[in-house]
């Protein structure tokens, strides 16, 4: 049967003797824990030297978890390199700035991931972890590594990084060209000279080939450990990768491609009151691989690594956890069980203390695995599915970074905007690449999509023939070499969305804009022209900014089965709502519920159309909405009569009746 719903946390039996460990496994077992993970830091003790394994202590934990139930999840240890490789091999340690800075032992993550001794012994010990345990029927699944966050500027970096260059681009005239390096005579004469963007403010060019290249690079060292899994797990056994939260080195669709499940890791340093940024999150994760995910790790109560560590209120737990869910998670693991008497992360929650008893946390996590359980049938096999999209685009927010512009332009921040306007609402969105096929979609959304390559341009022109798109403010300005197109943006898109950028500006104060939308626009604004008599202007600027006022804010085109609409500003959400509502009753896309601001209606269908709405009360006081008719409540197992309670951080899962 397929797995449903997973339960867990983050396991390490090798910070503690063996005779604790049946006492940890029986609480969880007593929270309702179907899974543990284990192994992802563990390298000095499954390699305590070079070549010598030790893999007993891990059989005997996995037995003793097996024993109680509880399946695995084992992670190669590479996030964490021992004293002895360092020692041997210091060119392992990640050069940490253009400057030259080298690493030092003692963390994590000091690895450079281009050094081949590094892939070797990497490759070698996932290779003999899998070959061990990969056949136990327990193991169900394997993470690569550790949230990879590490660039390295060292000399076999650098030597790669021209030879990546070479490959992508040629020779060194099309890269000179392209890279326009006349410009402040950066004229490349040979491949050695071109060296990793050391400034503030790089050539936009050597910008994007470098985080290519990051890319490049750790998906190779993936490769390797996932090539040296797949020799000897089971073709079920998945493989993950645990990325984290709007984390930007390297373009996360390209580095989950050969994963069999995307992942991520939740965490709120300063407390949790806005369930938009970590509803988007979830929804990109999802988006890496457009299917299910795992929320690998989540915050049992407080972390250790901020200024000031804010604990999640009571019962917030059991929100958090089902908006995941409602979000397309298929498992919610907590970081961690119990933390290690010493350590950098003595001061970080956990569900059972030092002395082995249960923190307070842990009886929220127990209700949490309660209700899980209650529920893991309703929403086994069923999936997110969302008619309107956002595209979001790693490229395009490394060129505007590097090019801000207006310093508070923040890339994911505008994109938050448009998504609130619609997941405030109940709206189901996707957030995806700009590079996957759009069928289905009614409304699709390009907030801020800068890089325009020839084939974007014609994904985009062929789903607007049917479909609703929107081109939010500076999209469509650069090529895949971060040149500005010759052309004013959106380039290639004039004729189908009947207009184009005259001028952007920088704005020092907001600016209203009137018209059939009326609202505001803050930190940028473009000015459009309008390039085909069809085109309807619906707002122009007002007076307050003397080079808009007066002229078109948003444009409108309409195409035979579906319409462009181009934002000139960064809109506030609710002038983003004004636009966006007349183009989802036209595609026909309704809310999952009307609901108030704190409670969020999710929907996730099985393969026989069922499906289960979960209702999340975000807040601390209690809320009624009017109850969906005909449903069940999984975890009351009491059916919808004319109004629905939730009380603080209340959840309801319903059923068809
Ligand atoms: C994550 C990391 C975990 C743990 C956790 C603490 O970023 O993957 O190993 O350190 O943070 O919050």
């Amino acid at each position: 049967m397929t797995r449903s719903l997973d339960f867990g946390a983050a396991f390490y039996p090798e910070h503690w003797p063996e005779s604790e460990w049946p006492r940890d496994i029986a609480l969880m077992r007593a929270a309702g824990v179907t899974v543990a993970r284990l192994g992802e830091f563990a390298w000095s003790t499954l390699e305590p030297d070079e070549g010598r394994y030790d893999f007993a202590w891990l059989d005997r934990a996995l037995d003793l978890l097996a024993a109680a139930g509880i399946v695995s999840v084992l992670g190669t240890p590479t996030a964490a390199p021992p004293a002895w490789l360092t020692q041997r091999y210091p060119d392992t340690l990640a050069t940490v700035d253009a400057q030259g800075h080298r690493d030092a032992h003692g963390a994590r993550c000091h690895y450079c991931v281009n050094s081949p001794l590094y892939h070797e012994k990497s490759a070698a010990i996932a290779g003999a972890m899998a070959e061990h345990f990969g056949k136990r029927p327990d193991v169900i699944g394997w993470q690569i590594d550790n949230e990879y966050n590490r660039v390295c500027y060292c000399a076999t970096c650098r030597a790669k990084f021209q030879s990546f260059v070479q490959a992508r681009f040629g020779d060194l005239a099309t890269v000179n060209r392209r890279w326009a390096t006349a410009y402040w005579s950066q004229t490349y004469q040979s491949w050695d000279q071109i060296a990793p963007p050391a400034h503030a403010v790089s050539n936009p060019g050597l910008v994007l080939a470098w985080r290519e290249f990051v890319t490049e690079s750790y998906r190779l060292f993936q490769h390797e450990q996932v090539t040296a899994i797949r020799a000897h797990v089971a073709p079920e056994v998945w493989i993950t990768h645990n990325f984290m939260k709007w984390f930007d080195a390297f373009d996360h669709y390209e580095m989950s491609a050969e994963l069999d499940l995307a992942s991520w890791d939740w965490y709120e340093p300063s407390g949790w009151t806005d369930r938009i940024p970590s509803g988007a999150m979830h929804d990109l994760v999802r988006g890496y691989k457009r299917r299910n995910f795992w929320l690998m790790e989540t915050q049992p109560g407080h972390v250790n690594w901020s200024r000031t560590n804010i604990d999640l209120q009571p019962g917030q737990a059991r929100a958090w956890a089902w908006h995941a869910i409602g979000h397309g998670a298929d498992a919610v693991l907590y970081w961690q069980w119990r933390m290690a008497l010493n350590g950098q992360e003595q001061m970080h929650g956990s569900l059972v203390d030092q002395a082995g008893e249960p923190r307070p946390f842990y009886a929220e996590a127990q209700a949490v695995g309660g209700e899980l359980a209650q529920a893991r049938e309703a929403l086994a096999g069923t999936r997110v599915q969302a008619r309107v999209a956002v595209l979001y685009d790693f490229p395009s927010r490394w060129l505007i970074d590097n090019q801000r512009h207006h310093g508070d332009f923040d890339y994911v921040e505008h994109l938050l905007r448009a998504y609130r306007a619609l997941a405030g609402r109940n709206f189901t969105v996707d957030v995806i690449s700009p590079d996957v096929d759009l069928a289905g979609y009614g409304v699709v959304i390009a907030p801020a999509l800068a890089l325009f390559t020839p084939e974007r341009v014609a994904r985009l022109t062929q789903f607007a023939q049917h479909g609703h798109l929107v081109l939010g403010p500076r999209t469509g300005s650069r090529d895949s070499a971060a040149a500005l197109w010759p052309e004013r943006p959106p380039a290639g898109l004039h004729a189908l969305a009947g207009c184009e950028v005259e001028e952007y500006i920088a704005l020092a104060e907001p600016v209203r804009i009137e018209g059939d939308v009326s609202g505001q626009a803050d930190v940028w604004a473009e000015r459009l022209k309008v390039r085909a008599p069809e085109a309807q202007v619906l707002a122009r600027y007002s007076a307050g900014n003397a080079w808009l006022a007066g002229q078109p804010a948003i444009v409108r085109r309409d195409t035979t089965g579906g319409s462009v609409t181009t934002l000139g500003g960064q809109f506030d959400t609710p002038t983003l709502e004004i636009a966006l509502a007349p183009l989802l009753a036209l595609a026909g896309i309704a809310p999952v519920l009307e609901t108030p601001p704190g409670v969020e209606a999710l929907r996730r269908v099985g393969e026989e159309g069922q499906d289960v709405v979960i209702v999340i009360n975000h807040t601390a006081t209690p809320q009624t909405i009017p109850a969906p008719a005909g449903r069940v409540d999984e975890l009351t197992g009491a059916a919808t009569t004319g109004a629905l309670t939730l009380g603080a951080f209340g959840v309801a899962v319903l059923s068809a009746a």
